[in-house]
């Protein structure tokens, strides 16, 4: 009877001390299992007499289902306990800020173009593309520069092969649209692209940068037109307050062929250290289209006649945002590309 008593005991005691469902189970084995502390009481009935065995298994039985309740109760207490702590270790701090995504930025070379081909389309202008590994057919020849022409050195070229290279200037685009047009007027078109030059970089060259050009083929084009259509273009992306000026200068496919100024932006045309005390910016060249290039491409130069520009898009945004370095386009420093987020 003292064992029974004391197997109880041991065994409530046991249970109570148990912190957690595995150490429950354990104890579960040990005073319960097959080869437990209650079974082993069972092998000592053999001992007893007659009288004293239905007592004993009685008492047995009792120790047994205390033990069992015992185990069930404490069984629950632990469920919702574990519970508990699983709740806790889980649990997501919903008051954390988030991890923000890095959003890109537009780069400041494609706003000044989107800039341009939005106001141009205004125009009535369509826009034109074409490969930049192009033929020295187009590039050139077609551009009024034939072969030992001394201006092919205005553009010192990379070669692929003695036919094909690197465009140097967009008018490549504007040939060869010139000839799938097949003599049809008229032309209206801007034609955007990376073009490439053998310079040595520095603050104000690199080897491969942005054009815009621009032309027009009709009857009776005229340099007045060109000059309008340059001076609405300085205004929009310098302010309406700008005026341009037009100074002889020599391309081998226009003719007469101009250099455009603008009047500063930084001091209204005082004189600043922007436009070198002159008040004027050089911005662009443009000329009436050589009536070379126009037969060359199909067309009667006698009875049409068109202007073609050129604009340099990191002169454009260099002007506008007040760069100093042209090689800040290409190095991708983001720290430079933020400067120009729209979105933030
Ligand atoms: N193609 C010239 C250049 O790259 C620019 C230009 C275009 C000049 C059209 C006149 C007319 O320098």
């Amino acid at each position: 009877m003292e064992k029974i008593q004391e197997v109880q005991q041991d065994g409530l005691k046991a249970i109570e001390e148990c912190s957690n469902l595995e150490q429950l189970n354990q104890v579960r084995i040990d005073y319960l299992g097959k080869k437990g502390h209650v079974q082993s009481l069972m092998a000592l009935m053999k001992d007893l007499s007659k009288e004293e065995k239905p007592v004993f298994g009685q008492k047995v039985n009792v120790c047994k289902q205390t033990l069992t309740a015992a185990l069930e109760q404490k069984q629950e207490v632990l469920k919702v306990e574990a519970l508990k702590n699983q709740l806790v270790k889980e649990k997501i701090d919903i008051t954390l800020p988030g991890y923000k995504p890095v959003v890109g930025t537009v780069h400041p070379l494609m706003m000044i173009q989107q800039e341009l081909e939005d106001l141009f389309v205004g125009m009535g202008y369509s826009v034109a593309e074409g490969p930049e590994i192009e033929l020295d057919l187009y590039n050139f020849e077609r551009a009024n520069l034939p072969k030992d022409h001394p201006a092919r050195d205005m553009q010192d070229t990379f070669y692929i092969t003695p036919q094909t290279l690197l465009r140097t200037h967009t008018t490549a685009i504007q040939m060869r649209v010139l000839e799938a047009s097949k003599g049809q007027l008229p032309i209206k078109l801007i034609c955007p692209g990376k073009v490439y030059r053998r310079d040595d970089d520095d603050a104000t060259h690199s080897h491969q940068f942005m054009q815009m050009e621009g032309l027009v083929v009709g009857e009776n084009i005229t340099l007045a037109d060109l000059k309008g259509t340059l001076k609405f273009f300085a205004q929009k992306m310098f302010g309406e307050d700008r005026e341009i000026r037009f100074r002889p200068s020599y391309f081998p496919f226009t003719e007469p062929s101009v250099e455009v100024d603008v009047t500063c932006h930084m001091c209204g045309g005082k004189g600043c250290p922007v436009c070198k005390h002159t008040g004027w910016i050089e911005i662009l060249g443009a000329g009436m289209v050589h009536p070379n290039v126009l037969e060359m491409s199909g067309f009667d130069s006698k009875k049409c006649s068109g202007f073609a520009f050129g604009i340099g898009l990191e002169r454009v945004a260099m002007l506008k945002y007040g760069i100093d370095d042209i090689r800040n386009f290409y190095t991708n420093d983001v720290r430079f590309l933020k400067n120009f987020n729209r979105f933030d």
